[in-house]
């Protein structure tokens, strides 16, 4: 059984505001990218790594790929436009006998291999996907405009990170659908049946600076 990563790293970081796309932008020593393409690299539970760059980065990320020695990418695309479409151009690089595609965000870099294994082992219980998550902290409000229209129960809400894991031609089949925010989504919404295993707090996005400094602290 053959375990495909599609790291999704071609994104501007408009929020971010650096000079540079966010994969690049420096978390300690190294790229952002570094982080989740090393991790990703040495997991015992990742056979190979699509890696989806920004337009005119592709250069940079092979580079990258070579000086930390991650011998397990075999490609490195040009992303689209939106992060459906740098998935979808990832994902056809995977070859047609995979097994599982793993779809992680760069923007998640501190990557626990604990993760990897739980969302792929979940595809052997015979799910066709399986996404972290973790519970909502907060009370929820629906609105309407100003208007709280309903405070919303949390018991059955979870906050979804990546990496998420899909069986290789269920996540082909359903990203052909359009429309959606993350891959779980995709499938979703074609009729497979994705599992919420348990996320991590440490896979926090990186978004805007205040995060990129979180997440350097924890490094
Ligand atoms: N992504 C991608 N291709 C895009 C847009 C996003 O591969 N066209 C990736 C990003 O590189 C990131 C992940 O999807 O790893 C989540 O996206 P997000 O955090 O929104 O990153 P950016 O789109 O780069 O940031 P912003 O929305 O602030 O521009
Ligand atoms: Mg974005």
């Amino acid at each position: 059984m053959s375990v495909w990563a599609v790291l999704a790293a071609a994104g501007s970081g408009e929020r971010l505001g650096a000079d540079r796309p966010k994969a690049f932008v420096r978390l300690g020593e190294q790229p952002l990218l570094a982080e989740s393409l090393a991790r990703l690299d040495e997991s015992n539970w990742i056979d190979a790594i699509v890696v989806a760059a920004p337009p005119g980065w592709e250069e940079p990320a092979i580079l990258l790929a070579e000086e930390l020695g991650c011998g397990k990418v075999s490609a490195c695309v040009t992303g689209g436009a939106t992060r459906a479409d740098s998935v979808r151009l990832g994902v056809a690089e995977v070859p047609s006998d995979a097994a599982v595609v793993v779809v992680h965000d760069a923007a998640r870099p501190l990557l626990d291999d604990s993760v990897v294994e739980r969302v792929v082992s979940a595809l052997a219980e015979g799910w066709d996907g399986a996404v972290p998550g973790l519970p909502v902290a907060d009370t929820v409000k629906r609105v309407d405009g100003e208007l709280i229209v309903e405070t919303v129960p949390r018991d059955a809400l979870r906050v979804v990170q990546t990496p998420q894991a899909f069986v290789a031609d269920v996540l082909r089949s359903a990203l052909t659908g359009s429309d959606w925010t993350d891959c779980s989504a995709a499938v979703e919404a074609a009729g497979g049946r994705v599992r919420v295993v348990d996320g991590d707090p440490r896979l926090l996005k990186v978004t805007d600076a205040s995060d990129l400094e979180r997440v350097a602290a924890l490094l």
